[in-house]
């Protein structure tokens, strides 16, 4: 008897995701060790735990397939790229990283939608969640490195920044849980 519930077209794409997710978790590592490595202790570790969460994104993947009983396929992470160039780089390139894995989540929605696979289309809904609090986190941050003067951020701007980062919570606000009494 098949006891597979996903088509195959669903199941290579889940399986597709799930290395991008470890792609991300290789290129955040890759970012914390060259601001380790440049003295930004506090930001390399918030890219650490970055890359920790990435991992933990590919193993939500790993299972929902084997859940499925559909077939997991391990696959080569390819490499990390280019090294940031500067501190303002890099945080530029982590917030191009979230938006280009929002758009691959948003394929696979509308994937699971146009098949009218609902268990699929609601286990990608924590996906489009998760999404909107990352591009939230990468825009504050963003918008923090703006203020401290971006590309020209003076070497004290960003030692108190590296300082804010080291502890930062790794889950932004979102738009849904304001209300007047807490904006
Ligand atoms: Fe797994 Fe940062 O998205």
């Amino acid at each position: 008897m098949n006891t597979n519930r996903l088509s195959a077209s669903m199941a290579a794409s889940l399986n597709a995701q799930m290395t991008k997710e470890a792609h991300a978790a290789q290129i955040y590592l890759s970012y914390a060790a060259w601001l380790d490595d440049k003295g930004y202790a506090g930001m390399a570790n918030f890219l650490f735990r970055h890359a920790h969460e990435e991992r933990n994104h590919m193993m939500k993947f790993l299972e929902y397939i084997l859940e499925r009983g559909a077939k997991v396929k391990i696959e080569a992470i390819p490499a990390p790229g280019e090294e940031p160039k500067s501190v303002n780089d890099c945080f530029e390139k982590f917030f191009q990283q979230e938006v280009d894995n929002t758009t691959a989540i948003y394929k696979l929605v509308k994937e699971s939608f146009e098949e009218g696979d609902w268990a699929t289309w609601h286990f990608m809904q924590w996906f489009v969640k998760e999404q909107l609090e990352e591009e939230t986190l990468a825009m504050d941050l963003l918008d923090k490195l703006k203020i401290a003067g971006g590309e020209k951020a003076s070497g004290e701007a960003l030692y108190s920044l590296d300082r804010d980062l080291k502890d930062k919570p790794d889950e932004a606000g979102l738009a849904e849980d304001v209300t007047t009494e807490n904006p």
